[in-house]
């Protein structure tokens, strides 16, 4: 334990006791309980600098976006976690709804691009966006060659039966890129036609993984052939030199506001606004890439590492943030996908 907590804590103590009990601000300050769910490299990174920055002890646990959600409604009555950073804007939206989360406004809040205010805006300021990036599809070239398949350039490719077993993709219910992917479809094709899709898909996919980005991790190690995962872990995958290759959809890709949330009633709310306005900084935001993490920055001063994918030159939807986010869509989309896809037979 380092020195300035070591006399927080023991301050904590001594204080407690003089005050018969009543846990005083001070101890609030020591730690932080942090909630993660980009990749672990970039959470690592966060925690180590955060730490430094403040001397704020951090405990942290790396769960995928849905996962997160769950394990925040589901502790609801007895909140553990300060902070949730990072993940699929959707669920931060139905947690802001849901009143598990709380209003902050940072002094930082001003420097935003325009996306991440308005992300801010859908959930009055119960979530903010701190990065954003685009879904594709992403193949190993040396195995889609090998198989002699053609590159698929659609969303519609992906349920032709040339690529059975060759698709992977998350489970929504886990997976914030699952469930954008499933949103994205509704969008795209109009909620029945995507679920026609979907359950065609079913037959190609070889396996619905717990983690968003596992899928292109696979593809990388030449177990699946086709991803659908955000472009930006693709991106990861290129630059440690696997034979990744990157499709942006014809009919038109979503994308994903990652967001930040301070947890209602976490145990060390003065920690959750340090460490949200720390996340929020420029300088902050342009470490990302030394973690191989290739989103595009919210801070309107940063700049998107040189590897990110150009989101403005990705056929991009009008991606309906609100509708998506809510708490009936969301629910309701899911156990629809669970009823008619999930369930079917391979
Ligand atoms: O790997 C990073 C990342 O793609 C983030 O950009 C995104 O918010 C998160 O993972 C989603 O992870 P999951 O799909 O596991 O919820």
């Amino acid at each position: 334990m380092r020195r300035r907590q070591f006399l927080a804590v023991s301050g904590a103590v001594a204080a407690t006791a003089a005050f018969g009990g009543v846990r005083p601000a001070v101890a609030q300050d020591s730690e932080l309980v942090l909630y993660c769910s980009p990749q672990i490299e970039w959470c690592q990174l966060m925690v180590e600098e955060f730490e430094k920055a403040t001397g704020i002890k951090v405990a942290m646990t790396r769960k995928s976006s849905g996962e997160t959600f769950a394990q925040i409604k589901a502790e609801a009555r007895n909140p553990k976690g300060d902070v949730w950073w990072g993940g699929t804007g959707d669920p931060h939206l139905q947690a802001a709804e849901e009143d598990l989360t709380e209003e902050y406004m940072s002094s930082a809040f001003d420097g935003l691009h325009d996306w991440a205010k308005r992300q801010a805006a859908t959930a009055n300021n119960r979530t903010v966006g701190i990065y954003a990036g685009a879904l594709g599809i992403g193949y190993n070239s040396e195995l889609l060659a090998q198989a002699g398949l053609p590159a698929p350039e659609c969303w519609a490719d992906l349920a032709k039966p040339i690529y059975k077993g060759e698709v992977q993709i998350a489970n929504p219910n886990s997976s914030g890129t699952s469930y954008t992917t499933l949103a994205t479809l509704v969008q795209v094709f109009g909620e029945d036609e995507a679920f026609e899709f979907l359950k065609k898909m079913h037959a190609n996919v070889n396996q619905y993984t717990k983690s968003g980005s596992a899928p292109i991790k696979a593809a990388a190690r030449g177990e699946t052939t086709i991803a659908i995962v955000f472009q930006h872990d693709m991106v990861t995958q290129k630059v440690a030199g696997f034979p990744i290759e990157i499709v942006s959809p014809c009919e038109g890709t979503g994308f994903e506001i990652g967001s930040m949330s301070i947890i209602k009633d976490g145990p060390n709310p003065e920690a959750a606004r340090r460490f949200y306005d720390f996340a929020l900084d420029k300088d902050i935001q342009e470490m990302a890439a030394g973690a191989k993490a290739y989103q595009v920055p919210s801070n309107a001063g940063a700049s998107p590492p040189p590897q990110a994918p150009k989101l403005e030159q990705i056929k991009l939807i009008d991606y309906d943030f609100k509708e998506f986010g809510s708490s009936e869509t969301r629910r309701r989309l899911l156990k629809r996908w669970d009823d008619e896809v999930n369930s079917l037979p391979r």
